[in-house]
């Protein structure tokens, strides 16, 4: 496994191997990896020959007051996890080497963004899609892999990749979860033990809401109602963002409950956690 520091060593090494004639598939993540990013390693490894792994903690998607300084960051046990997966390559840039003192250019999405997480956290998908732009600008993968579990983020790299007319396929691989539902994520390790068993509820409270919704007789207001109060009852502290029903191409709220694909998606902070996560309920 080769890591590489400088944008110059990613380019030789994909020229190289693309002369080869190999697929490339690429996961960008800002490290502390877990099962969610193995398994979007191990999507890549089904369909590529060559797999491109980037760890970088990006500046520009964190807002003032936001966690970008306490990360969590380990990159040699993030090394030794990618080794045993099998990873060819890892791209690990420095700050500097991605973002220059007068850096000054940006690439933002204007529809989807303005939903959901958009709506609480001004500038993170316009920092998402900057440095995933580069990142491809850089890597030239073939296919690029993301989680369900940013399902906003998903969709507004697919939208942004269409839009911008990139060469690259973008696939997206479910929710990896712990056995007791949580969601696996680098910021489940802010959890205090008591609100690490608290956390299970909001998974729970997605399961609610699509009983709710295929029970058809329940606007999206009330079925928002009844989930907001399922997690206030089960976790007192928790201090919630936003729980939202939206389609799951346009990520507007629905105003009914129709056929077709549902999302449910919700943020919540359990302590300075924010924790995130979806459903998508189909509706026949
Ligand atoms: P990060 O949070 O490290 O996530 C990297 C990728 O792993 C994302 O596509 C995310 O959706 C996926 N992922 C995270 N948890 C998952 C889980 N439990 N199951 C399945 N997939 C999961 O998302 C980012 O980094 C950044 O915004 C990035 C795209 C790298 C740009 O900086």
């Amino acid at each position: 496994m080769i890591v590489a520091r400088t944008v110059e060593r990613v380019r030789d090494i994909v020229k190289k191997t693309k002369k080869k004639g190999r697929l490339i598939g690429f996961i960008p993540t800002m490290g502390a990896l877990h099962e969610g990013h193995l398994s979007l390693i191990r999507g890549a490894h089904k369909e590529c020959d060559f797999v491109v792994v980037s760890i970088f903690v990006n500046p520009t998607q964190f807002g003032a007051g936001e966690d970008f300084h306490s990360y969590p960051r380990d990159f040699k046990k993030d090394e030794s996890l990618l080794k045993k997966e099998g990873v060819n390559l890892v791209f690990y840039p420095k700050v500097s080497t991605m973002y220059p003192k007068d850096f000054s250019t940006y690439v933002e999405e204007v529809s989807l963004s303005k939903y959901l997480c958009g709506k609480f956290r001004p500038g993170h998908f316009r920092g998402v899609c900057t440095v995933v732009v580069k990142l491809f600008n850089i890597v030239t993968p073939d296919i690029a892999y993301f989680g369900q579990k940013d399902f906003q983020q998903a969709q507004i790299i697919k939208r942004m990749v269409r839009d911008l007319n990139f060469p690259i396929k973008i696939k997206i691989l479910p929710i990896i979860r712990e056995k007791d539902g949580l969601a696996m994520s680098s910021r489940n390790s802010y959890l205090s033990s008591h609100q690490r068993k608290l956390a299970p509820y909001l998974y729970k409270s997605l399961i609610l809401a699509k009983e709710l919704i295929l029970k058809k007789k329940y606007s999206p207001l009330k079925i928002r109602n009844e989930v907001k109060r399922f997690i206030k009852r089960n976790i007192p502290s928790a201090k919630i963002d936003y729980i939202d029903i939206v389609s799951p191409e346009t990520l507007q709220e629905l105003k009914k409950i129709d056929k077709g694909k549902i999302l449910v998606a919700l943020a919540v902070y359990l302590g300075r956690a924010r924790l995130i996560d979806n459903i998508l309920v189909r509706v026949r």
